[in-house]
């Protein structure tokens, strides 16, 4: 099986969005952001979900492939939410004030690593202008490793009834390579205190392919995953993208797991999250057969945005603030600019902070449709429409019938074999007309 799969073994996009992000347009205008915004007021799904990016670390970890940085002078970090603030006063005023917020996610950096009342002063900004509808998801991103019980318990009391845990591995010796202090609670605890506040869909990330990560050390590891009992797993590939991240550069003085390696840590992360009775979701996830991510994935009402995995009916159009933040929207996305010292300037100087705005052409609307089933799904149905638009890409995804990556059922849909599924960027990666002449290597991290 390795052997298989490393034959498939790329560069190529994760397929968070389409086109990649890296290939969005340059904005235009402010006037073209604006009538984005205006224009996704009469989109589907009406709801709202916002993102907000806090890119602040106690330190940065050598590993991390996230736009954070540590200037955490209080100065700056002021000036950072007041501008977001002020980002906030102009563009919530594009949106329809009848439309009702169903997921808000703070993401980063490590929205914790702040005053938390800062959090709830954005909270209390949002519930000025919108009502909540009921159910709705208010998640956050969280490094263990400054977390106390009563900073959680104030979370939960602001709202937050979503939380996810930047574990990456229980081995002290490999937090210590990658530049991460461990949990101040044991990982179990804080488990169990987060269920005890209330908080679903609890899950923690995993990193495999880390400097020093073996596969006996690696299984010690998911062993005590599975005994934390989480909701959710992530299991994310370590992108090494130093030409991005140049600090990642460091970490080559270690032993990187090669690929042949790396697809073994996964692959036997994944046989005992499964005997655990864990269910595959998406490309990297496994989650508990009671979340609601499971039945998302049985009935394929999965969705994908930047944010993660979420169900189709929490996910509205998504509204992002902050440095780097992505607003996506059913025919378009806007970005901000990464850095976040230069966002705040230029909200001062009243500059426009988006940098990218990238509109979607019907084509580019079916094929991220198309892609994200795909990926979603381990399998795609296409329409009839549909295969006029992806005609030249659907016939290079037959193709790969012969070498067992899938199976065709009709004329129209195929799925998956288990070789295929993971390697499901490498399948979805046939779809995209961009792929065929885009340079890859250095562009996009490898698939395994
Ligand atoms: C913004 S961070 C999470 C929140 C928090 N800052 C933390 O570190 O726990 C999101 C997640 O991205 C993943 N991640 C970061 N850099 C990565 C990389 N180079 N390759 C793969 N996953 C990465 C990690 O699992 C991390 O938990
Ligand atoms: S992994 Fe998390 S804590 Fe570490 S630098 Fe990245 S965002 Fe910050």
């Amino acid at each position: 099986m390795i052997d298989s799969l490393l034959r498939y073994n790329t560069n190529a996009p994760r397929y968070t969005s389409y086109p990649p992000a890296n290939l969005f347009q340059e904005a235009k205008s402010k006037e073209q952001v604006q009538k984005l915004w205006l224009d996704s007021n009469v989109l589907l799904p009406e709801t709202l979900s916002f993102y907000f990016h806090i890119p602040f670390c106690v330190k940065r970890c050598l590993f991390c492939g996230c736009t954070s940085d540590t200037l955490h002078d209080e100065f700056f970090r002021n000036a950072y939410f007041e501008a977001l603030h002020q980002e906030m006063n102009e563009k919530l005023s594009w949106i329809n004030k009848e439309r009702k917020i169903s997921q808000i996610h703070f993401g980063g950096g490590t929205p914790t690593s702040v005053p938390l009342v800062e959090l709830e002063k954005i909270l209390c900004h949002l519930k000025e202008n919108f009502e909540f509808q009921e159910n709705a998801e208010v998640a956050i991103e969280i490094n263990p490793a400054t977390l106390t019980g009563e900073m959680l318990k104030n979370l939960a009391q602001m709202g937050f009834n979503r939380v996810s845990y930047g574990v990456q591995d229980f081995d002290l010796e490999i937090l210590k390579n990658i530049g991460r202090d461990s949990s101040l609670i044991a990982i179990p605890e804080l488990l169990s205190l987060t269920r005890e506040l209330g908080f679903k869909g609890i899950n923690i990330d995993l990193v495999y392919g880390l400097p020093g990560q073996t596969e006996e050390g690696f299984a010690k590891t998911i062993e005590k995953a599975i005994e934390a009992s989480s909701d959710r797993i992530a299991l994310f590939s370590y992108a090494h993208v130093p030409w991005m991240r140049p600090e990642q550069k460091k970490l080559e003085a270690f032993a990187i797991p090669e690929a042949k390696t790396k697809m073994a840590l996964f692959l036997n992360a994944r046989e005992a999250f499964l005997k655990a009775g864990y269910l595959a979701v998406g490309m990297d996830h496994f989650v508990k057969p009671s979340d609601a991510l499971a039945n998302a994935s049985l009935s394929g009402m999965l969705h994908r945005n930047f944010q993660g995995y979420c169900t189709r009916e929490t996910t509205g159009q998504v509204y992002a603030f902050g440095a780097s933040a992505i607003s996506q929207f059913d025919n378009a996305y806007v970005q901000n600019i990464h850095n976040s010292a230069e966002y705040v300037k230029r909200i001062q100087n009243g500059q426009m902070t988006e940098i990218r705005a990238q509109e979607l052409s019907h084509e580019q609307r079916v094929l991220r449709n198309v892609i994200e089933r795909l990926m979603c799904n381990n399998r795609l149905k296409l329409s009839d429409n549909e295969k006029v638009v992806v005609s030249e890409g659907w016939k290079r995804l037959l193709a790969l019938e012969s070498e067992g990556l899938l199976n065709q059922l009709n004329e129209n849909e195929i799925v998956a074999t288990e070789l295929g599924s993971l390697v499901i960027r490498y399948l979805a990666m046939q779809l995209d007309p961009l792929m065929q002449t885009q340079k890859r290597e250095g562009v996009f991290s490898q698939t395994i």
